[in-house]
């Protein structure tokens, strides 16, 4: 459609009369005058419509007429005669309708909706529980100032074991049941790979990289040769958490866990320290927080203990410095100190959510998982 007053009031030449040139010349008028009937906007639009097109003197059927069937063969002006006839019904029609009538009925018929069926609903993402979790863990610790770090999840056994004082052969490997990639015999065992166990190797990693202060935390997936059940999976996801400079104690590793576990948790939940045991932390412990759902008065979650134990942690072991400063020699344990801690994203989001099947964030059910959105 055009605007353009004369060439709205003119038509082409027609310089072919055959059935083909002809349909092809009257399609595309009436395709015109739908449109400038469809952009009818008011009595004076009807007028100008009608004048445009059926006027006597100047409007287009007149120039039709006038250029084409004048033209014209006499063996083709029986068909463009037809042509023109019909054309000159849709334009009358298209009159009508602008006109006052409005839409005719099978106009109206074919645009017609039910509006009682359920509409279309488009189906908006959200995030998986297990990343909601970890992003609000992070954000905890982006608040204190952490930076986030990421590290591979196919790692050789120096980060995962080696650097984090987990000497080849030492018990504490057993622990931590590990999934190995085969046919690595020929490599040195410190080179050889492994699916992750922890998040911990980023530790030594981000301290390769970079000398003291570190805060970072480092969520992650890790691999553990471990039988699925309610609880456990043999893929999960570890935050952990490291911060080195100097004078950094044990008080600050309380203080600084106490908080983070009130900030996902809620204020009234309280922390205690258990004396425990891991490779790369000295002294280390296992932190718990009173029973989020009796509030610790025990019950069937904590065991009628009140406490319910969610993360490991300690001080590092001035061994890991030691393997740090093999290429960062301001990692020296005379003028520094840090502490580590690791907690298992799925047991926080579990906890949370009050969800007893860990299996429940693996298995794509849409009921489980909307629930969450
Ligand atoms: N890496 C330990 C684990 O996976 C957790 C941990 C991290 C403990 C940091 C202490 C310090 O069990």
């Amino acid at each position: 459609m055009t605007n353009d007053p004369i060439s709205n009031l003119t038509v082409p030449s027609l310089t072919s009369f055959d059935e083909a040139a002809l349909d092809k010349a009257f399609a595309a008028l009436a395709a015109q005058a739908r449109d400038s009937a469809a952009a009818i906007d008011g009595p004076e639009a009807v007028e100008a419509f009608r004048l445009e097109w059926l006027g006597r003197k100047q409007g287009r059927l007149t120039d039709v007429s006038g250029k084409w069937l004048k033209a014209a063969p006499a063996e083709a002006k029986k068909s463009l005669g037809q042509r023109f006839n019909a054309l000159k019904t849709v334009v009358e029609g298209l009159l009508e309708q602008a006109s006052g009538s409005g839409p005719s009925d099978a106009a109206l018929a074919a645009e017609a909706i039910d509006i009682t069926l359920p509409g279309t609903r488009r189906l908006t993402g959200s995030e998986h529980p297990i990343t909601k979790t970890l992003n609000e863990i992070v954000s905890v610790f982006a608040a204190l100032g952490y930076s986030v770090g990421v590290g591979p999840e196919v790692e050789t056994d120096y980060y995962n074991f080696e650097s984090m004082n987990f000497p080849p052969g030492h018990p504490a490997r057993d622990t931590q049941d590990t999934l190995v990639v085969a046919n690595q015999e020929r490599r040195p065992l410190r080179d050889r790979l492994l699916l992750r166990t922890h998040t911990s190797p980023v530790q030594m990693r981000t301290m390769e990289l970079q000398p003291p202060p570190v805060r970072i935390v480092i969520p992650g997936k890790v691999h553990r040769n471990d039988a699925a059940d309610a609880t456990h999976s043999p893929i999960f996801h570890q935050v952990e958490g490291l911060c080195v400079d100097t004078n950094i104690t044990f008080s600050d590793l309380k203080g600084t866990l106490d908080h983070a576990m009130k900030a996902l948790f809620g204020s009234s939940v309280k922390t205690r320290f258990f004396p425990s045991f891991f490779p790369f932390t000295e002294p280390s412990a296992d932190v718990q927080i009173s029973c989020i759902f009796c509030g610790g008065k025990g019950c069937r979650k904590c065991k009628q203990s009140g406490w319910i134990e969610l993360l490991g942690c300690g001080m590092v072991d001035p061994a890991v410095f030691a393997f740090a400063a093999e290429k960062q020699p301001t990692y020296d344990p005379k003028k520094i100190s840090g502490f580590a801690f690791g907690m298992g994203v799925e047991r926080i989001a579990m906890m949370k959510y009050g969800v007893s099947e860990i299996g429940q964030f693996y298995a794509g059910d849409m009921r489980f998982l909307g629930q969450f959105a």
